[in-house]
């Protein structure tokens, strides 16, 4: 696979080209996922839940995102990198670029931060100074206490406008890509129209520009129940570089996610 730019990503949304994301947070698991022709690889702050086995993402530091994001840049073959900066790391805009420029150093080709209109001065910011950013809104684990739990997002009328105005502000304050969890299918697709960057959606049905899934959640060895946007892609005698390449492919020909993984 070529190097996967934000550029590539662009113009896939505008050829209506569908591409695919995955978290990783090692090389091997990095170079089996971009091998696969995955062209996004997400180091997410889940790793507090997945790998240190937290129950939130809360506990994640930026040296541990750091850590893990140069893990992933050794293995890389070609994707693009994106990282998570951890909770409360981008609570003023000095530490949004302090611990921004530790990501891009460790190896990320663009971060992630979770939040609303409110974050317009720090991505401007950030992308004013060659940092590109992706927003996360919708469910934003990292707001979980204050949110009250891991619920669907924008099913009320009024919540639901003001996620197309603040996915449109975010955009107009240089954000190069959002990301969409949790939230009615319906409501995905008119925030995807609403803008001209690329849409990465989980649980938020199939009309985002693209989708992403935790590794360990599509490879069906997470413990426990398995949210209803998941699917398990080690199933008919799979291997996992051949799981990983049914989802690329799945994801390319929009056949995942169905109808089944999404909310109304
Ligand atoms: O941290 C993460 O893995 C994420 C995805 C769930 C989108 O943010």
């Amino acid at each position: 696979m070529k190097n996967i730019t934000l550029h590539t990503l662009a113009q896939m949304k505008q050829e209506g080209k569908k591409f695919s994301c995955l978290t990783a947070y090692d090389a091997c698991f990095s170079q089996l996922v971009s091998e696969a022709g995955v062209e996004v690889i997400l180091v997410g702050d889940s790793l507090g839940m997945v790998l240190q086995g937290n129950d939130s993402t809360l506990p994640v530091s930026v040296e541990e995102m750091a850590y893990h994001t140069a893990c992933v840049k050794r293995g890389n073959q070609g994707a693009l990198i994106m990282a998570d900066l951890p909770f409360m790391s981008y609570a003023t805009v000095e530490q949004a670029m302090d611990n921004s420029a530790a990501l891009m150093q460790a190896g990320a080709h663009l971060v992630k931060l979770e939040g609303a209109a409110w974050l317009s001065d720090t991505i401007s910011a950030l992308s004013d100074r060659g940092i590109p950013v992706c927003a996360h809104l919708g469910l934003t684990p990292q707001s979980v206490n204050k949110l009250g739990g891991y619920k669907v997002q924008g099913r009320e009328n009024d919540a639901a406008q003001a996620m197309i105005d603040d996915a449109i502000a975010l955009e107009q304050a240089g954000a190069g890509m959002l990301l969409l969890e949790c939230v009615p299918s319906v409501l995905a697709k008119a925030i995807t129209d609403a803008v001209t960057v690329p849409v990465i959606g989980i649980g938020a049905g199939v009309d985002t520009d693209a989708q992403v899934l935790v590794l360990h959640d599509m490879l069906g060895i997470t413990p426990g129940r398995r949210p209803k946007f998941v699917k398990n892609y080690m199933t008919d005698g799979r291997t996992i570089p051949e799981a990983l390449a049914a989802y690329a492919s799945e994801v390319s020909d929009a056949s995942f996610p169905g109808p089944e993984h999404g909310f109304e």
